[in-house]
């Protein structure tokens, strides 16, 4: 019989396409290549509902949800659970606390998912999903991961902070340093050749510590 260790782990990468899939979640069934038409999308997994630290971080992920919607971004949770599982964590939650999982999270109770997405890590556990992010932008391109084991919440500025990075290097052509955050100077892509460092050499527009390390407001 095989074992998930005998099972190649498929790990998408940063620029691979989101692999497609079919699933059923809270919000009904959904074709993930269908999903978020033109916007982007976070894909993240939780190890199991009901239990503590996924409950915190599936209420930080409802609790901020205008922000994620001000990104143009679809959120969308996963975890290898039934839907009955889910529907009645999400009722508990919404019971005990008040704060609704107003996003679809998907039942992967059979792990097709899990195991398309790297989301199943066997050394942290063979049952549970690790704490997956995945950054999938509107041409459903994969553009960051995070992974975390079972025992670290995630940090939910740092989610959101990484997404505008995203967004705004796209919209302005630039990068961004370390702990870059809004209203921060961005990094001026660096000179290809001779002559376009030159150009930056004596350009006084951006602030240079040298020609390959240039910052300018945006
Ligand atoms: C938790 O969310 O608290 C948790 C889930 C699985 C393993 C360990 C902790």
């Amino acid at each position: 019989m095989e074992t998930i260790e005998n099972q190649q782990t498929i790990m998408p990468r940063i620029g691979d396409i989101a692999p497609d899939f079919e699933a059923v979640t809270t919000k009904g069934k959904i074709k993930f290549s269908e999903f978020a038409k033109d916007k982007w999308t976070i894909l993240f997994s939780h190890p199991a509902d009901f239990t503590p630290v996924c409950t915190t971080e599936m209420s930080g992920f409802a609790e901020r949800k205008s922000e994620f919607d001000a990104f143009n971004t679809e959120l969308i949770g996963l975890s290898i659970d039934s839907i009955h599982s889910h529907l009645a964590w999400v009722n508990n939650v919404h019971e005990k606390t008040g704060v609704y999982f107003d996003f679809p999270i998907i039942a992967d109770i059979d792990m097709k998912v899990s195991k398309l997405y790297g989301m199943l890590q066997p050394n942290e556990s063979e049952t549970a999903a690790v704490r997956a992010v995945f950054f999938i932008d509107p041409t459903k391109k994969i553009r960051l991961v995070m992974y975390y084991p079972l025992n670290v919440g995630r940090n939910m500025d740092e989610i959101l902070r990484a997404l505008e990075a995203l967004q705004v290097s796209d919209e302005n052509g630039v990068a961004m340093p370390l702990n870059w955050k809004k209203g921060d100077k961005v990094i001026v892509p660096p000179p290809k050749n001779l002559d376009e460092m030159k150009e930056r050499l004596n350009d006084n527009t951006c602030e240079r510590t040298d020609f390959y390390l240039c910052k300018r407001e945006l």
